[in-house]
């Protein structure tokens, strides 16, 4: 039998800028866990550490401790600490048959069912191109036309990501994962300061509610949706808080409501609330 090799571990710099202690990483676990659900292995310790230096840097600060004050004190603070902590990896019509599915399948459905008004939620957006991809979508298959109200709610944690998502402003490298047929009708080139950049037409835009929400508080939706989208968010998530949020999707969608999953993240074996119909889409029990 050949010898079992323990994966190495990330090493820390010997030369650190700024102090971080044991005590520090574990508040940080600790922190992150409660009022995010994100949940960081002892293996995550560089990463955190480098993400976190630069907000020491900004405020002259020499070791995490002090930097913990000002986030103890300070909910602005508070905020950029978590911002600086999330992860917001993401690209238009990422995961494509989540689109094709919507355009081939679910319109024709809620056309169907004589659904007339639709209600789309891209629950952790990041920097918009998840519910933008999704208007677009929509436009394509006329369902602006074919249906008398449909509204996208996009939402997250991080208010930064946030900003960059209201104005749906890119840079041109964005362009490369937009599919040709989307490309003319959804988006329009940047002149002038903008040129080099896209930006998604007004008419699309104004479909799309971006809001800051906490996938753990409590939701403050009156309504029910057709469809929830929760791609690459969960996977950062513990076992319990997954179970928990696909528990209360469920309760958030209408009858025969779509969830869409990530492609690494999966549904918990014991909980038999959905139908699976393949590609990490889910249909309501
Ligand atoms: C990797 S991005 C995924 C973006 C997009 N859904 C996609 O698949 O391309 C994950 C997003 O989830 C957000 N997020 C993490 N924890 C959250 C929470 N507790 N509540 C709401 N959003 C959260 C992050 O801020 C980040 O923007």
């Amino acid at each position: 039998m050949g010898r079992v090799l323990a994966q190495a571990e990330p090493v820390m710099p010997d030369n650190q800028e700024f102090e971080l202690t044991d005590k520090d990483f574990k508040f940080i676990q600790w922190f992150m866990h409660k009022h995010a659900g994100i949940y960081f292995s002892d293996r995550k310790r560089t990463m955190v550490y480098g993400r976190i230096s630069r907000q020491l840097r900004r405020l002259g600060l020499q070791r995490f401790s002090e930097y913990r004050q000002c986030i103890e004190q300070d909910s602005h603070e508070q905020a950029r600490f978590i911002n600086c902590l999330t992860t917001n990896k993401t690209q238009f019509f990422r995961e494509y048959h989540h689109f094709e599915f919507l355009e081939k399948v679910l319109i024709s459905e809620w056309q169907q069912q004589k659904n007339r008004r639709i209600n789309i939620w891209s629950a952790g957006c990041s920097t918009g191109e998840e519910p933008y991809s999704f208007a677009s979508s929509l436009h394509h298959a006329h369902a602006f036309e074919l249906f008398d109200y449909v509204n996208i709610t996009a939402t997250d944690l991080d208010t930064k990501v946030l900003e960059t998502a209201k104005q749906g402003i890119y840079s041109d490298e964005a362009i490369d994962a937009i599919p040709v047929k989307y490309l003319k009708p959804c988006f329009v080139k940047g002149v002038g300061a903008q040129q080099g950049k896209i930006k998604i037409r007004h008419g699309l835009q104004n479909q799309i509610q971006f809001q800051q929400l906490n996938l753990l508080q409590a939701w403050p939706f009156e309504h029910e949706f057709d469809l929830i989208s929760c791609r690459n968010v969960m996977i950062y998530f513990d076992k319990k808080t997954q179970t928990e949020l696909i528990e209360r999707f469920y309760q958030q969608l209408k009858p025969n409501g779509v969830l869409f999953i990530g492609h690494s993240e999966s549904m918990p074996g014991h909980l038999n609330l959905f139908h699976h119909l393949g590609h990490t889409i889910y249909v309501k029990k």
